[in-house]
């Protein structure tokens, strides 16, 4: 039973293959947090002494133990204003003024079959799988909250979220409301997060966790953002890719998000993560309630290349749609950087036809087909296509594509609106703008209000007119600019705290509608690059767009961060043309073919440019994507440790019988060091030979004494070794 549930002691565990998350209701009925980590069979609460810290107080009852304080106790979903001083979970601002929250336990019901909130995206589950809902109450407020988890046992994964209700008689506001508060008592931790900026995304950056202080990493751009994802990691200070415990915190959403991680006096270690609340507030009328976004937590005892793998695991298997989940994706070519705005129906079906020579298997049209556009200062909201400048209909286009041999993925940027658009001339109180000021501006564009139903269903009606009107298998969903702004023409006054929440709750439920509607159409997400690089994102679209730095000595950078907490899978990664529009700088093109590889794969320039030479080695690279592609997208992968110049990772398949190793040079010496790589995941019994070389060697060997490789030489150089296991016969 993965759910122990012993009644008299009030105290819940809740066990995964190897990790045990576990919270006790204490004689007051504060709910307790007492462990996450791995397994025991011991009510952990043990490890929880009480003393008096001074400058604790102690609640009411309670008001002879002074070493009784929640200010001191771990807490499973932290309180406002009665005692506990660090950061909170919940606020509010009840009717008479007052912002306490005195939770304390009221029940709990055992839960079977998940399906996803409604709404939102969320992990799919099925039938069979288990969960528990924890009622929490505050008497004097009238609120209760229902703190749920989900058990995914194989994948060591725990989901949680919140609901808070308002079952007293007047409005209730909600200030603040977390995901997941999670206490972690004594202890030194570092936490690892991941920051960045637009072309140069999710940057792993690995700080002690500050006594007394708190950190906070956030985004308040009305996106995940490129600048800070809603993913961190918690670790012990000695924990590295090979061993150690971490703790992974996942928000599934796409908005504005906070994550707080703080050491308090007692070396007490708190983490929460949520929406975002600056600027957030939720009115809630007597039993209206409000839920939180999902948030995938995940434990390992193995270091974090071993937590990286229960999160690719996790969001293969549940988060992705099924459709997708095994899906060999084409090979595609994205206009973008062939045309950028300069295209007609000729150009695209010359690159159609050379794309198809080379071994390519779709095209994708990007920005530029529709109303006027020719730059990036119009149109956007005016989904219909621009005739003119193509010299014929999407359809007929469609049709030329298809008789090449290829198929067709067609972009969009549907929550955005250009003031220079048809459609804001009709509606100009569809874009979020504040009362009595001029907008911000970004890209020349404005931001929809994707709460209101009437642009959900203009939207929904206008791609899904294009949807119909010619044969297309991809949609590229872009979403190039922060919210500012965000003020709803739709919404009271006293509501604009919910216009941000309400836009994402919009999008999400455009795309639901879309993707039921036309489920055989791949959403690709995109966002400037990764600005929205998230699970609620990957729940309805099952790759996104990693970044719009596509040189491959950067990707390699961001594709490792990214790899922290998403699968290889979900990376759209292309090769480029060199010089590289981003950095102008030159790599070899087979180094481009090999970081590419180790995403979704596809190409991005203009292929009647290649050189003779250069066409084979992208017919080579195309052929050695299909040879490894159920390797890479489906096996196990890993980030290897190596010496400064050079960098490397790998996949192992789930049977451990192949594994395919890349190592890239980042700077090529003379003189210089060969590269020496550990590989990881192997099976230590099986001999494995290497393909380029003939070598056998055990796995045992190649993990403990490694792999060398002769000294790279030339700019850039990368290599990629194949290894299968080997057997006499
Ligand atoms: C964003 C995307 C690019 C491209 C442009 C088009 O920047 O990330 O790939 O689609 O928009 O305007």
């Amino acid at each position: 039973m993965s759910i122990r549930i012993e009644e008299k002691e009030k105290l819940f565990s809740l066990e995964t293959a190897h990790t045990l998350y576990q919270m006790k209701a204490d004689e007051t009925g504060v709910l307790l947090h007492t462990w996450y980590g791995a397994k025991t069979d011991t009510d952990m609460s043990y490890r929880i002494r009480t003393v008096n810290r001074g400058f604790c107080g102690n609640p009411y009852e309670m008001q002879n133990r002074f070493d009784y304080s929640l200010d001191t106790l771990p807490q499973e979903y932290s309180t406002d204003g009665v005692g506990d001083f660090r950061p909170s979970a919940v606020q509010v601002s009840l009717e008479n003024g007052s912002r306490s929250v005195d939770w304390r336990y009221a029940g709990y019901r055992l839960l079977k079959g998940k399906e996803k909130p409604e709404g939102m995206p969320g992990l799919r589950g099925n039938a069979e799988t288990e969960g528990i809902e924890i009622r929490l109450e505050d008497s004097a407020g009238g609120l209760q909250a229902f703190l749920t988890y989900w058990l995914f046992e194989a994948q060591d994964v725990i989901v949680r979220s919140a609901r808070i209700e308002n079952r007293g008689t007047g409005t209730v506001r909600l200030k603040k409301a977390a995901s997941v508060c999670v206490d972690f008592p004594y202890g030194k931790k570092e936490v690892i997060h991941f920051h960045g900026r637009h072309a140069m995304e999710r940057m792993p950056e690995r700080i002690a966790v500050p006594r007394g202080g708190r950190l906070a990493f956030e985004s308040r751009r009305g996106m995940s953002s490129h600048q800070s994802n809603p993913f961190i990691i918690l670790c012990d200070p000695d924990t590295t890719e090979r061993q150690g415990n971490c703790w992974g915190f996942m928000l599934m959403y796409s908005g504005n998000h906070l994550e707080e991680v703080c050491e308090d006096q007692t070396g007490n270690v708190r983490v929460i993560s949520g929406i975002h609340p600056e600027g957030f507030e939720w009115q809630l009328e007597p039993q209206e309630s409000f839920r939180t976004p999902e948030a995938i937590l995940s434990f390992s005892a193995e270091g974090m290349n071993a937590l990286s793998r229960n999160y690719h695991r996790i969001i293969r298997e549940e988060v992705i749609a099924p459709r997708w989940r095994n899906a060999k994706k084409p090979v595609l070519i994205n206009s973008w950087e062939a045309t950028y705005f300069d295209f007609n129906a000729e150009k695209l079906l010359r690159l159609a036809r050379s794309a198809k020579e080379l071994g390519m298997e779709m095209l994708v049209l990007d920005d530029g087909w529709f109303g006027r556009r020719d730059d990036d200062t119009t149109s956007l909201g005016d989904w219909v296509c621009n005739e003119a400048k193509l010299g014929c209909s999407l359809k007929e286009l469609t049709e030329k594509i298809h008789e090449i041999g290829l198929r067709f993925g067609l972009w969009f940027e549907p929550e955005m609106i250009s003031p220079e658009s048809d459609l804001y001339r009709k509606h100009p109180d569809w874009a979020f703008t504040d009362p009595d000021r001029l907008p911000m501006i970004a890209r020349r564009q404005l931001v929809l209000d994707m709460g209101r139903k009437e642009v959900q269903d203009y939207l929904f009606e206008t791609i899904s007119g294009v949807l119909k009107s010619a044969r297309i298998e991809y949609v590229k969903w872009d979403f190039n600019r922060s919210i500012a702004n965000c003020w709803s023409h739709a919404l009271p006054e006293d509501r604009q705290g919910e216009a941000a929440h309400r836009f994402m709750l919009g999008t999400y439920s455009l795309l639901e509608r879309l993707t039921e509607a036309f489920p055989e159409v791949m959403i690709e997400g995109c966002s400037g690059g990764g600005g929205r690089f998230d699970a609620g994102m990957l729940y309805y679209c099952p790759q996104i767009w990693c970044s719009d730095d596509t040189d491959a000595i950067e990707r390699i950078e961001i594709q490792r961060g990214t790899s922290y907490g998403y699968p290889v899978c979900t990376m759209g990664s292309h090769v480029s043309a060199c010089p590289n529009h981003q950095t102008f700088r030159t790599v070899p093109l087979e180094t481009r073919g090999i970081v590419a590889q180790s995403g979704t794969f596809g190409y991005e320039l203009n292929p009647e440019k290649l050189t003779d030479a250069e066409k084979e080695t992208v017919k080579a690279q195309i052929r050695d994507f299909h040879r490894f592609e159920s390797l890479i997208e489906g096996g196990d992968y890993y980030r290897l440790e190596t010496e400064e110049d050079y960098t490397a990772w790998m996949s192992v398949s789930p049977e451990k019988d192949e594994a395919l190793l890349s190592v890239a040079a980042i700077r090529v010496r003379a003189n210089g060091l060969f590269p020496f790589v550990k590989l990881q995941g192997l099976d230590p019994e099986k001999t494995y030979c290497r393909e380029d070389t003939g070598e056998k060697m055990t796995g045992a060997a190649l993990m403990c004494g490694g792999v060398s490789f002769q000294q790279m030489m030339g700019d850039f150089p990368c290599t990629q070794v194949y290894l299968r296991a080997w057997n006499n016969e």
